[in-house]
């Protein structure tokens, strides 16, 4: 007989197999590919509540969703994120469709819905669009704890607005969706990267303090320094930290608009009692953004440790063709946000079992036992019974380990008087109720509550 065991002893199994493979030097079983991982039945309803806690909050905020497809022309992420960015030069996943012309799996969402507002005309709906997303995105990316190839994120864009405030609302949603589901030890970085007009300056000013450093540039930001200078500062290389440590940054260089926003933006972080650290060298991986930028970070996550990132991108609808629309928006990692949870033992609430599980005496009792699941599930009720053809005895192990709240036992000496056993599985109790009843129990309001009176 085969011992059934649980979503997690079956994470050993598959080391166990993993060693042999290795061991053996042969494969036995195609893997899901690197950097992809299965979300499996025991951990969906962490997703589940992460989800739901999302869908909430973003609705008490006035967000509506948008799904935009999985893949998208290539051009929409070389010319909106950026050419000389990590993402298009290195880690988009990019195909040819029939007719040869290029698709890529969306590495992110703020392009997908410009182009979907714009090509939409929703900007004649509303002057102020606040729309969400939710859904896996795609980066080939070396994996790592936190980073994979294929991730889900959460997002929001606000399409149509300048105002401050709005930079403040993104933040304070994405804090908001973090207290809601108990996450702690976060911080908030922030900086402003300035508009067209200053960053120009600025470039000037970093691209001649790099001058006579740039040899001691890794390759890359050599590269960067004559491709896109801002990049730099992004560089995680020891060496090119060093040197930027003391470059000019760009809060120093700021116009005037662009400095007065950045103080709104603060003050009414300040207002709402949010603790924040400006980062003058942050510039986020993306070229979109203009003047707000942020991310929210969580210590214990080790390298991959930001959690969420955002800000505003007053260019980016007129870049993709529409007339000048400002807009401020973030997005968070789904993976990272439930590595955080479990690391810091966030207790979510417990899942809810079955209402009801039908067993029966004997395989002759099937086909009653089937039609009085039916009811059951008619009148509303979660409901199953085991196809296994098991004994009664393994029908009421199954019954626990799904925590059925009552358990109904189909039996001929039973059914011939048109009633059933009904067991309380917490209290154990048990007694004879005619099966009208039972069902009048559960088509009362549809709560397992009635079915007390009936035990
Ligand atoms: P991003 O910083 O590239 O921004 O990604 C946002 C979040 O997605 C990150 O903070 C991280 O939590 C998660 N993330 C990114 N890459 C991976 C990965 N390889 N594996 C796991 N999680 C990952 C954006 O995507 C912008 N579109 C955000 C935005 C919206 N800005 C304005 N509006």
């Amino acid at each position: 007989m085969i011992k059934r065991l649980s979503w997690n002893t079956n994470i050993d199994i598959k080391k166990e197999k993993e060693e042999k493979e290795e061991k053996e030097g042969i494969i036995l079983f195609i893997r899901v590919p690197k950097g992809t991982q299965d979300i499996l039945p025991g951990d969906i309803s962490k997703w589940y509540y992460v989800e739901d806690v999302i869908k909430e909050i973003l609705n008490k905020y006035g967000y509506i969703e948008i799904r935009t497809p999985f893949f998208e022309y290539t051009d929409l992420f070389v010319r909106s994120i950026g050419e000389s960015t990590d993402i298009v030069t290195k880690e988009m996943f990019t195909f040819p469709d029939r007719k040869g012309r290029s698709l890529t799996l969306r590495p992110e969402g703020t392009a997908p819905v410009v182009r979907a507002y714009l090509e939409n005309s929703m900007n004649r709906i509303s002057k102020v669009i606040k729309l969400f997303y939710l859904g896996p995105m795609f980066r080939c990316e070396k994996p790592q704890s936190g980073r994979f190839r294929q991730f889900n994120q959460f997002g929001i864009e606000i399409i149509g607005t300048q105002a401050p405030a709005a930079d403040a609302e993104v933040i304070l949603t994405a804090l908001d969706v973090y207290k809601k589901l108990g996450l702690k030890n976060l911080e908030i970085l922030i900086n402003s990267v300035g508009c067209k007009r200053c960053r120009a300056d600025y470039i000037q000013k970093l691209k001649k303090y790099l001058e006579n450093k740039k040899d001691f540039l890794c390759s890359e930001c050599k590269e960067r320094y004559t491709k896109n200078p801002l990049r730099v500062l992004d560089c995680k290389k020891d060496d090119c930290k060093e040197i930027i440590e003391e470059a000019p940054v760009i809060i120093d260089n700021l116009c005037q608009e662009c400095e007065s926003h950045f103080t709104e933006v603060k003050s009414y972080l300040n207002d709402q009692k949010i603790i924040f650290y400006e980062d003058p060298r942050l510039v986020r991986g993306l070229d979109y953004y203009t003047k707000t930028a942020f991310e929210i970070v969580s210590g214990k996550l080790g390298a991959q440790n930001s959690i969420a990132g955002g800000g505003r991108y007053d260019d980016l609808v007129e870049e993709l063709g529409g007339s000048p629309t400002p807009a401020v928006g973030f997005a968070a990692g789904m993976e990272r946000m439930i590595i955080a949870l479990d690391q810091q033992k966030v207790a979510l609430p417990p899942k809810k079992g079955l209402d009801i599980f039908v067993a029966k005496v004997s395989e002759k009792n099937q086909d009653r036992a089937f039609r009085l699941l039916q009811q059951i599930r008619n009148a509303n009720l979660s409901a199953d019974m085991d196809y296994s053809g098991g004994s009664l005895k393994s029908q009421m192990r199954i019954a626990n380990k799904i925590k059925a709240r009552y358990t109904v036992i189909v039996g001929e000496e039973e059914i011939s008087k048109n009633m059933v056993i009904l067991r309380n599985m917490h209290t154990k109790e048990q007694k004879e109720v005619k099966i009208d009843s039972l069902i009048k129990y559960c088509q009362g309001d549809g709560s397992t509550d009635n079915l007390k009176e009936a035990v």
